[in-house]
């Protein structure tokens, strides 16, 4: 995680803050910048907490033309000013910011380190403090030396390093972390992502792993992990730099739930033709066609989505479909059947986690297909084939639109996959009908999102912790549902399939206990009745949420009547504002909880 920024030939401060205060998604434990105005004045402030702590520790004449910043998730070290980077070599030569876990970093200190004074308790200040050793001791540039660092280490990274004795320079190095490089006018200018800068420039290189590059405001000399001076191509970004703006929100979170009806419509115009016939890239369908089973990955709630999309897999392309974490997946690879076909469910594109499976089955020669939000994102990149979630940016920490915008973009594959298989499900499933309905019914919902801040005030405050239960498609949204509260209002949720309570967890509830029960799935919505029953009567609070068809009266929260398949775009709403009120009204920062980052770069 981490987020970095560096610019060269410009006024570099509000340049390198406002980056910076774009990519506090990524962590915002503590932050720094390094500014140098080449007439020999330089500038070092760091800050515990946010871009906004640093900025007023900032003094008028903190000025320069060449500026690095860094804001922190701290992995190696607490979120101290010391441990916040930019880190320096010992004789002040150096300055440099990371974002990545350097893993050999105490080998590389005992090895080649032995006695020199530490700042920091980071991984990090081993790069800057070898790059000062080398250059030093064995007359080395700062460029060369910081190459034959680069031979050394071991792990992720994206750096950018200044040498005080070159400020007109930035050195950049990348492998596993992201990092894009901004070309301007007069001026260059590099970041974790393209949509931090987008006030600055839409023309963007992405870096291959093991590419490093010397910057100035007017040339780019790249080299390969090699060293071979390489051209890499550079493309234009076609984004709405308002559509990252906040509008009257207080908070992005909630602009994003809002957003989800014009996601869904957009995913249907783009993906399905004016007959609701899907519009998919052939060779994509015929891959997953040839698949005798499908492999999702992913993460978090990304992770939540695919288990809808397996239950969406299963039903409408009729082939046999798995959901692993990506992070168990890397280091215990699943036995694989004959024609494994791998989906990668990635808001960010850039979840190292998923992205350790991807490299293993690019090593295998599996045929994959990433479905990002994030065009150009490194999984994108690195997969076969990659389908675009259209949500528009999410800058909230707590991911919502992406989910379903996950959901509803499975949906689409799976009908397209299926009527090329000849299924009958699929060719009868009017999806284009599914999708509007559901946009309908999640506007109903955020129309009438006041009724639901009340219940959080009622039920969900008040208490320390709380469950969410479902079964089928429910006990997906149910999983889905807790992380959302949990990761935001810190009321620790969990998620159950409903009938699983009773073997146990069910001595958790007690009086209050707020469980919140969905029923969407007509087979089991009589069985699910009888699991409210039971923690009714033991003291819960219950709140169901359930679709109109299924209703009776007492519910608490009516949905629209929507197909079963696509029910958990509907049910997730009131869940995300149950978590957003939740989170809100205790007075807590809903788009950034602590502990967390948005993209979460480190395995
Ligand atoms: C929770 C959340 C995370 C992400 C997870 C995967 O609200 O956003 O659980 O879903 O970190 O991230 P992506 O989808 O970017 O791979």
């Amino acid at each position: 995680m981490c987020g970095i920024v560096g610019v060269v030939g410009k006024p570099a401060r509000e340049v390198v803050l406002n980056g910076l205060k774009n990519l506090e998604y990524r962590g915002y434990d503590s932050a720094g910048i390094y500014l140098n105005d080449l007439q020999g004045h330089e500038f070092l402030t760091k800050a515990v907490g946010r871009i906004s702590n640093l900025e007023e520790k900032m003094t008028p004449d903190e000025q320069g033309t060449t500026g690095i910043g860094h804001t922190r998730w701290a992995t190696h070290g607490h979120p101290t000013e010391a441990n916040a980077h930019p880190h320096y070599s010992a004789d002040g030569r150096f300055y440099l910011v990371h974002n990545g876990v350097i893993e050999n970093y105490a080998d590389l200190k005992e090895k080649y380190l032995k006695g020199v004074h530490f700042n920091s308790e980071t991984d990090t200040e081993v790069v800057v403090q070898l790059v000062g050793k080398f250059a030093d001791e064995e007359g080395l540039s700062g460029y060369d030396a910081f190459k034959k660092v680069l031979k050394l280490v071991k792990g992720s990274y994206a750096f950018l390093l200044v040498d005080n004795t070159k400020p007109d320079h930035i050195y950049l190095a990348k492998n596993k972390s992201p990092m894009m490089l901004g070309l301007g006018d007069g001026f260059n200018i590099i970041a974790s992502d393209a949509i931090s800068v987008l006030d600055q420039t839409k023309t963007f290189i992405a870096l291959n792993d093991g590419d490093h590059a010397d910057v100035t405001k007017d040339s780019i000399e790249i080299e390969d992990v090699d060293g071979n001076k390489v051209e890499r191509e550079s493309h234009e970004l076609d984004i709405d730099p308002n559509a990252a703006s906040k509008g009257t929100y207080e908070f992005y979170m909630l602009k994003e739930i809002d957003e989800q009806p014009a996601v869904m419509r957009r995913l249907s115009t783009e993906y399905l033709d004016e007959n609701g016939e899907p519009v998919v890239d052939d060779k994509i369908v015929d891959a997953v066609a040839k698949a005798d089973r499908i492999y999702i990955f992913a993460a978090g709630t990304s992770y939540h989505a695919g288990l809808v999309g397996q239950q969406i897999f299963e039903k409408f392309a009729g082939i046999p479909t798995e959901v692993g974490y990506a992070s168990e997946a890397g280091y215990h690879f699943p036995m694989m059947s004959k024609h494994p076909f791998f989906i990668f469910l990635t808001q960010s594109g850039e979840t190292a986690d998923s992205r350790v499976v991807l490299t293993e089955a690019n090593k295998r020669h599996i045929p994959s297909l990433t479905m990002t939000n994030v065009e150009g994102s490194t999984l994108s990149r690195e997969a076969d084939y990659t389908m675009l979630l259209k949500a528009g940016p999410e800058i909230a920490v707590a991911s919502t639109k992406a989910y379903t915008a996950q959901v509803a973009l499975q949906a689409i594959l799976a009908k397209a996959v299926g009527e090329k298989l000849g299924k009958q499900e699929a060719k009868d499933w009017n999806l284009k009908h599914g999708l509007s309905i559901a946009a309908e019914g999640i506007q109903e919902i955020v129309d009438g999102k006041e009724a639901i801040e009340k219940l959080a005030k009622k039920y969900l405050i008040p208490s320390r912790n709380a469950f969410y239960i479902g079964r089928g498609i429910d006990h997906a949204v149910s999983l889905e549902g807790a992380l959302k509260l949990k990761e935001v209002s810190y009321i620790q949720t969990e998620g159950f399939a409903a009938a699983e309570l009773k073997h146990g967890t069910i001595s958790l509830i007690e009086d209050g206990t707020p469980v919140i029960a969905l029923i969407n799935d007509p087979v089991t919505a009589d069985l699910t009745r009888g699991n409210i029953q039971e923690v009714a009567s033991r003291g819960a609070n219950v709140i169901t949420i359930v679709g109109k068809q299924f209703a009776k009266e007492g519910d608490t929260i009516v949905l629209p009547e929507i197909d079963y398949y696509l029910s958990a775009l509907v049910s997730v709403v009131p869940a995300q504002l149950l978590a957003y009120y939740a989170s809100k009204d205790k007075g807590l920062d809903v788009d950034k909880p602590r502990n967390l980052a948005k993209s979460v770069t480190v395995e």
